[in-house]
């Protein structure tokens, strides 16, 4: 027996959707953050076909920097910019609040600053992501050299497993020159405390828990469409 229902749309797709999705929050004429990943790829792809309404873009990688030139798309550097209106990035895992673990990609202290410099985070996902407690992703950890191996007993003494993230045998850079820990074990209940902690040990160049720079609404890719969730301000949250 055959059935007519269609296809389940594969994560792929759900990614091409959120990507499309994110032109909406495009303003004309002005210049865009553009973060990093397999979802944005999808959403500078969608950018390329209305390049012409925009002033450019600010980029949180080299690999989105070449992928945006390589659509005619011109990057700026954040230091010739004041500020950007709206920042598009994914997210490894994005909770009820907003708040996000990123730097799967490698990419999270740039990342961290251009949403710092941005107005509005719109995070873009396909519905695996969303979680209700941080930390089953392996938290990224972005840190100087020198400072590894004792960052990995820091994360220890807290319940973490700390491995240093490798690429051909190597320890992998960043764009930044930097390396990266992935912490296994740690359920991120408060990610803004665990952010502001994390974020003064000596030696951590950028933890990716993004709570101070949290997303302010999420385009969800789920297999009935696009669900776009609003992120209240903690003062605006019903009492
Ligand atoms: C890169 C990131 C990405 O946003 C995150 O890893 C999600 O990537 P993808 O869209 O490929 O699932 O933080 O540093």
């Amino acid at each position: 027996m055959t059935s007519n229902a269609p296809a389940p749309m594969t994560q792929d797709q759900l990614k091409e959707q959120v990507g499309r999705a994110a032109l909406e929050y495009v303003i004309r004429g002005e210049i865009v953050g553009v973060g990093t990943g397999s979802t944005v790829n999808k959403f500078i792809d969608a950018l390329g076909s209305v390049k012409g309404d925009v002033r450019g873009a600010v980029s949180s990688s080299e690999a989105s920097t070449q992928r945006l030139r390589a659509l005619g798309i011109e990057v700026f550097d954040c230091n010739e910019v004041e500020e950007i209106a709206v920042y598009i990035d994914g997210a490894d895992e994005i909770d009820a609040s907003g708040y996000m673990i990123k730097g799967g990609g490698a990419a999270l202290t740039r990342e961290k600053i251009v949403a710092a410099q941005s107005r509005k985070f719109v995070c873009i996902a396909d519905a695996s992501k969303r979680v209700a407690t941080l930390g089953g992703f392996p938290l990224p950890v972005e840190v100087i050299p020198m400072a590894t191996r004792r960052l990995i007993r820091q994360f220890e003494a807290i319940g973490g497993t700390a491995v240093l993230r490798m690429k051909n045998g190597e320890p992998h850079l960043t764009d930044n020159g930097q390396h990266l820990l992935d912490v296994r074990g740690l359920q991120i209940v408060d990610p803004l405390g665990f952010e502001i902690e994390v974020s003064q040990w000596p030696g951590v160049v950028t933890v990716g828990v993004f709570a101070r720079q949290r997303a302010h609404v999420c385009l969800l890719g789920t297999a009935a469409g696009v669900e776009t969730l609003s992120y209240p301000e903690p003062d605006e949250s019903p009492s």
